[in-house]
C-alpha cells in the first residue's frame, strides 16, 4: 500500500500522535470548564484538538514545545479551528517568562505529556530511534548546542556509565560504555544504527531474551541527558504549581519510574506545604482499549493535583 503514497503523503501519515488517556485528562483536569489552558508539550496537538471539541468560547490554549517543526504542524492545525490559542517556542522551565510575555499571571489547567512524539521518533534525521538509520542527534530543540553524538564521542568512560546507570537503570552500564569508549577510538559513533550495533555487541547474551530491544534504556539515557530532561523537569513543575490559580489543576503523563518519581514527590512536597491536593492517589493508568490501539501508551501514568 506504501508504494501508492508519495513521500509528504507517508510524512503526514506518520505525523499523528495518539493523544494519550485524552478522557481521563479531559475529565480530571475539568477543561469544559477552565478559561486558560496551558499545554506544556503541545507536540503535534493531539490534546489540543481533543480540548478544542470542548473549551468554551472565552477559552484560551496555549501551547508551549521546544521543537519549531512540531508547532508549525500544530499551528496549521489549530488556525483552521474557532478557538483563541498562542503557541510559543521554548523550554517549559522557563514557563514564568513564557507566560509573563504573554501577560498571563496565573493559568487554570497545565499538562505535560512528557517524552517525545511519533513524529520526532519516527523522523530518522532526529536519531531518537535505533531502528532508524540516521545521525546521532537527539535534540528536543535543534538550536540547541550539545547533541547525542557530543555524549557519546567526547564524554569519558565513567561519565558514559554514570549516565547509562543513572538515566538509563541499565545494568551493564559498564560494558557498554568500554565498548564505546573501544570503537570511537577507530573511528566516531555518528549514526543511531552504529550506536545501536556497538551496544549489541557489548551485551551479554542472556539480554537477548527480553522482551525489549538491548539498546532501548541506552537511547532513553542518551535523550534524558542531551535534553536535560530530569532537570527541567522539576523546574517546570515547581513553577507550573506557583502559576496555578486557585483550583486551577495540574496533569502530567510520564513514561519512564525516572519521571514519575519526580512528580510523585513533587505534588507530595507541595502538598505536605498546603498548596496542592493530590487528586490522583495512585497513577492513572491506559485502559487495555487504549494500549490496544495505541501500543506506545502502555507505559503511560497520570497523575493530577489541585491547587489550594
Ligand atoms: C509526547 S509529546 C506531546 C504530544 C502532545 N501531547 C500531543 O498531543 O500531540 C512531547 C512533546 O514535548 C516536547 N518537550 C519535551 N520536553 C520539553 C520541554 N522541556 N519544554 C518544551 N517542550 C518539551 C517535545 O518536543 C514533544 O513535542
Amino acid at each position: 500500500m506504501n508504494q501508492l503514497l508519495s513521500k509528504n503523503e507517508i510524512k503526514m501519515k506518520e505525523v499523528f500522535h495518539y493523544p494519550v488517556m485524552h478522557r481521563e485528562i479531559i475529565e480530571l483536569l475539568d477543561i469544559k470548564n477552565k478559561k486558560i489552558i496551558v499545554d506544556c508539550t503541545a507536540g503535534l496537538g493531539s490534546h489540543a484538538l481533543k480540548f478544542a471539541d470542548i473549551m468554551q468560547p472565552d477559552s484560551y490554549y496555549i501551547g508551549i514545545d521546544k521543537d519549531e517543526e512540531s508547532l508549525k504542524i500544530i499551528n496549521d492545525k489549530l488556525k483552521a479551528l474557532n478557538i483563541k490559542f498562542s503557541l510559543v517556542k521554548g523550554n517549559f522551565a522557563d514557563m514564568d517568562n513564557i507566560l509573563k510575555n504573554l501577560g498571563i499571571s496565573k493559568a487554570d489547567v497545565f499538562l505535560f505529556d512528557l517524552g517525545i512524539s511519533m513524529y520526532q521518533l519516527t523522523d530518522p534525521e532526529r536519531g531518537f530511534s535505533f531502528t532508524r538509520e540516521g545521525p546521532l542527534d537527539m535534540r528536543m530543540d535543534r538550536a540547541s548546542f550539545i547533541s547525542a553524538y557530543d555524549l557519546v564521542n567526547n564524554l569519558s568512560e565513567f561519565e558514559l556509565e554514570s549516565i547509562f546507570r543513572k538515566f538509563g537503570e541499565e545494568k551493564y552500564a559498564r560494558r557498554v560504555a568500554h565498548v564505546l569508549v573501544e570503537k570511537r577510538q577507530k573511528e566516531p559513533i555518528s549514526s543511531t544504527t552504529q550506536l545501536a550495533q556497538a551496544i549489541v555487541s557489548a551485551m551479554p547474551h542472556i539480554v537477548f531474551k527480553y522482551k525489549i530491544h538491548p539498546a532501548t534504556r541506552i537511547f532513553q539515557a542518551l535523550r534524558i541527558a542531551v535534553n536535560r530532561e530530569l532537570e527541567v523537569l522539576k523546574t517546570g513543575l515547581d513553577k507550573a504549581i506557583n502559576l496555578l490559580a486557585c483550583r486551577g489543576r495540574i496533569g502530567v503523563i510520564s513514561f519512564h519510574s525516572l519521571e514519575d518519581r519526580i512528580v510523585k514527590q513533587t505534588f507530595k512536597e507541595f502538598d505536605s506545604r498546603g498548596m496542592l491536593k493530590i487528586i490522583t492517589k495512585k497513577p492513572i493508568t491506559p485502559s487495555p482499549e487504549e494500549v490496544k490501539e495505541n501500543i506506545a501508551s502502555r507505559s503511560g501514568k497520570l497523575r493530577v493535583a489541585e491547587k489550594m
